[in-house]
This record gives C-alpha cells, structure tokens and sequence, in this order.
C-alpha cells in the first residue's frame, strides 16, 4: 500500500467531513469511521499513522453519552483528541468551521511531526491502491455491478475493468427516467469501447406504474429504489457465480443519508437492501472520496473525455425533477428541455464551466397564449450550479443571451410548456435538486 492515512474517529461533530478535506488537501490521505470501532477493527485498517477524536460538544448522541473504545488509546499510534482529555496530544480545532485553511494549520504538526506520516495521498496512489484491494479482496471470483451511467458508477465500472476486467458483470437498468439518450451511451461506451460485460434491461413501464399517483419525495425515492432493486435482484439471479456487489456510495451520500451521528437530510439511492438469501459481498472503493475527487479519478483512470466531464445525475434520475406525482407528459417535458439545455451550455462551452444543470417541472400549470389562443400549461424551471463537494452549492450568473436562447427553444420545441424560469437559490438554503 502506498499511503499513509489518519483516522477520524467520528464522535459527533459536524466538522469531521471539513477535517478529512483538510488533512487530505495536506497530502495525507484521511478516513472517518464511527467512535465505536473495535481496537481489532482499528489494527485491521493499513497503514495508519494516527487518531483523531473529534465530537460535538458533549459527545452526546440523544441524550447518551458516547466515547471511543479505551483500548484505542494503547496501540501504539499516537491519538489526537479535541475538547477530550485522556489523548496524548491533545489540540484545540477551530469549532463550528469550514475553513481548511484553520484547520489545517491546527492539526498540520500532529500530522508531520508527532505521527510522522509523508505526504503521499494523490489519485495515482490511491487508484493503485484500491486496484490492489479489489484484487485482493475479490480474488478469481466475479462481481456484479449496477451501472446506472453516472459519474460514480462509471468511475466504479473503469476501475473494477481494470482490476478484475471479464470478471465484473455490468447490469444497466433502464428505468425510464434517464435523461434523452442516456441509456445507448451507456451501451456505446460500455459495450461497445471498453468491451465490458454488460446486461441491458429496459424496465419503463414498470418504473412508471408504481410511481403513478406517488406524489411523496422521499416515497418516490423509496419506490425508484426498491423496485431497482428487485429488477437488479431478477438479474442477479439469472447469472450464475457471482459473489461480490460493487457500490459506487460515495462519501457525502453516506453523510447526508444519515450517519450514526449525522442528521438525515435526503435519503440517497443506491442498490443496498438485497434480499438476504442473495448473499453478496460488498466492493465500495469510492466510498471514502468527496466527489471532486471522484472526478480527479476519472481521469487517473483515462475514460473517455465526454465521461470524465459528464456531470453529476442522482439515481433516481429525472423522476425527482417531475415534481409531484409523475406524468408521463411531464417527464417527457423535463427530457427534452434537459436535452435542449445541454445542448445549449455545450454551444456556450457552459458544459466544462458548470458544475449540475439540469430542468424541472413543476406539477402546477399557468396560464399563457399560443396562436392567439388562451394556453394552460407546464413551466420549465432552469438550475445550474457550482459546487466542490455537493454539500453546498452556488448558482452559475448564466448570460442573458444563452438563457433566453434556451427559453425560447424549450417554448418552441417542448410539447405542453408555456413558462421558463430560472432557480436563483443557492444551497443552503435550497438543495441543489427540487426533491
Ligand atoms: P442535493 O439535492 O441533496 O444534491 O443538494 C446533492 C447532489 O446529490 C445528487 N442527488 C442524488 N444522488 N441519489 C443520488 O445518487 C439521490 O437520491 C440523490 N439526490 C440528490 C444531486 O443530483 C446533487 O448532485
């Protein structure tokens, strides 16, 4: 293994995330895990140069006190607590902060000087690594991952080609909320350029069925993902010999999905929950990388430019962004402006500037006039942002020209839309999705 790591031991605190972005942007590579790992657990990890302790104020969890295992305190790699009084180093972080460059001054000697680590952490190291460990892990034996053709799972794909190559099978579900074309890149690239295993199914009506009349955000989450997963399961159980799942989790899906001390904000789909006789087990070696680091991956590993600058799409696709009950008018709707607005940020060269941009349609109609006559129809609401990590986000000032270009071909060419508007809201207080 070529890196050094630190470990955070997550007692609470919302600055954790913050903290690891720190001490990797120090160069050294750093992974939180939960206050309550074994001392077994801990020895188990490789190359760990030292402990961090970071908790909320009280280290309290509702209303429980919580602490790390004593034992950790006796292994022989130095422990760095902060508000925490039995660690050998003991240092005050900057609290309530987001601000890297503070902490990385507060913990820069812990790190260099009192754990010795050497800066080793960059995408070359780390792909390499997690090669060897898929290698290691994996063995002879096959995986099976959902391929959904998104940037994570994309990454997943390339990296587990490279590791296992005709051993990892490839199922890409088409689920009817892709945006336009989606799914035949998938194939194209997957397929057909880097020749991987690849299981196509094409399962819209069935999406479309179970979320009819389902008007519920996180119900629609729920249903997208739990109707994935029996899809995926029919699929697994077709092929013969495959004990490892890929997962293609990255790290701020664990957090915002609820860690044992984060709050939930949305619950974040992914192909957890398969039924218990289907006895897989897991490969996940994204699932420690901030999404920006997912993309410096991207191209560690050389896909195909159009992929590495593809932007960011949720699992549940287009039906968080046909608000409401979803129709198929509607989806139809938010496809084809989708489709219009990528369209237009690539003539603009907007596509390698901004971050996420995509269209919504809200479940309310207004009124308007075509032909002379009185109209009732769908807005289309325009979102494009920036971000580093998903966790905040800032709107892109698009020019006039380009949004009323792309205003007037969404009202030209899209069926049952009468209304453009532009989503000024950054996150927080907004999310980067509607839904
Ligand atoms: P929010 O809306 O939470 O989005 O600010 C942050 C990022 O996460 C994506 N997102 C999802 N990705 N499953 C996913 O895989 C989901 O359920 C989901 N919800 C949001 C969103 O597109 C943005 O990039």
């Amino acid at each position: 293994m070529k890196q050094d790591m630190i470990v955070i031991l997550d007692l609470g605190s919302h600055e954790n995330t913050v903290l690891a972005r720190a001490i990797r942007a120090l160069g050294v590579y750093s992974e939180i895990y939960p206050h309550d790992i074994t001392v077994e657990e801990l020895k188990a990890l490789p190359n760990v140069k030292g402990i961090i302790i970071n908790g909320g104020p009280n280290h309290v969890i509702d209303g429980v006190e919580i602490d790390v295992n004593p034992g950790i305190y006796n292994i022989g790699i130095p422990v760095m607590a902060a508000g925490h009084d039995k660690a050998l180093c003991e240092v005050k972080l900057p609290e309530f902060t987001n601000d890297v460059e503070a902490i990385k001054a507060a913990v820069k000697s812990f790190v260099f000087d009192t754990c010795k680590a050497e800066a080793n952490w960059n995408m070359t190291n780390f792909v390499n690594d997690q090669i060897e460990l898929v290698r290691r892990q994996v063995g002879n034996k096959k995986v099976l991952l959902a391929l959904s053709g998104g940037v994570d799972s994309s990454v997943v794909a390339a990296l587990l080609l490279k590791a296992i190559g005709d051993k990892l099978v490839c199922v890409h579900v088409n689920h009817g909320l892709m945006r336009k074309g989606e799914s035949e890149d998938v194939v194209e690239v997957f397929k057909n350029q880097l020749k991987a295993n690849l299981v196509y199914v094409d399962v819209t009506d069935r999406f479309l069925n179970k979320l009819a009349n389902v008007e519920d955000p996180e119900q629609k989450r729920k249903i997208i993902g739990g109707e994935f997963i029996r899809i995926f399961e029919e699929e697994a159980r077709k092929l013969d010999g495959i004990d490892f799942l890929a997962q293609s989790t990255i790290y701020p899906n664990i957090v915002e999905s609820g860690t044992k001390t984060a709050k939930m904000v949305k619950s974040h789909h992914n192909v957890g929950g398969l039924p218990e006789d289907l006895k897989f087990e897991l490969v996940g070696p994204l699932r420690q990388l901030f999404k920006d680091e997912v993309r410096a991956c991207d191209l560690e590993l050389g896909l195909p430019y159009d992929m590495v600058y593809r932007q960011p799409f949720p699992g549940p696709g287009l039906g968080v962004r046909c608000l409401g009950a979803i129709t198929r008018d509607r989806l139809e709707a938010v496809r084809e402006s989708d489709a219009i607005l990528r369209e237009e940020f690539k003539n603009a060269g907007l596509d390698k500037k901004v971050w996420q941009y995509f269209t919504v349609v809200p479940d309310f109609k207004s009124v308007g006039v075509r032909d002379n006559a009185r109209s009732f129809d769908w807005p289309v609401i325009i979102r494009a942002v920036n971000t580093v990590d998903a966790m905040t986000a800032t709107i892109e000032p698009v020019d006039w020209p380009i949004l009323m270009k792309i205003t007037d071909r969404i009202l030209k060419e899209v069926k049952n839309v009468n209304r453009v508007c532009y989503d000024m809201s950054p996150k927080p207080n907004a999310t980067i999705e509607w839904e």
